[in-house]
């Protein structure tokens, strides 16, 4: 089959503090260091969402990217630019939000609206600065 990955790139800023409350200040520092700073830091965050299929015949397209743009821009970058992650998104709520959990929760929360538009979702990678990102697959591990 001719599966065809493709891939829509979008960008926010936001703000977040790695820490966990059942844990004592001192093993927050230990684990978190200075990203458990509790006046919070930000980030230049990249998301990369990628949707695979079969190009259709009549477009040529996996999906139309004005349409993945308008989803990834509608339901992640609306709710999360120039936010804190800790305190000002619903669907972070009582998350820890650290790069893998925010790529998964993105991903629970664009699978649908993609499928809506005939897309099937196969990758989120989240970038948080230019040496670390990450990659979720929704548990379909490809390697
Ligand atoms: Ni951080």
């Amino acid at each position: 089959m001719k599966t065809v990955y493709i891939t829509r790139r979008e960008t926010f800023n936001a703000a977040h503090k790695l820490y966990n409350e059942n844990w004592s200040e001192e093993k927050n520092e230990e684990v978190f260091g200075k990203c458990a700073n509790a006046n919070w830091h930000g980030h230049n965050f990249s998301i990369w969402v990628t949707v695979k299929g079969i190009p259709h015949p009549d477009t040529g397209f996996v999906i139309n990217l004005k349409d993945l743009s308008k989803i990834v821009k509608e339901y992640v970058v609306e709710p999360l630019d120039h936010r804190n992650l800790n305190l000002d998104v619903p669907f972070l709520k009582g998350i820890l939000p650290s790069t893998e959990n925010i790529a998964i929760e993105v991903w629970n929360i664009i699978e649908g609206p993609i499928k809506e538009k005939g897309g099937e979702l196969a990758k989120i990678k989240l970038v948080e600065t230019e040496n670390n990102f990450v990659e979720y697959y929704g548990g379909n591990e490809p390697f």
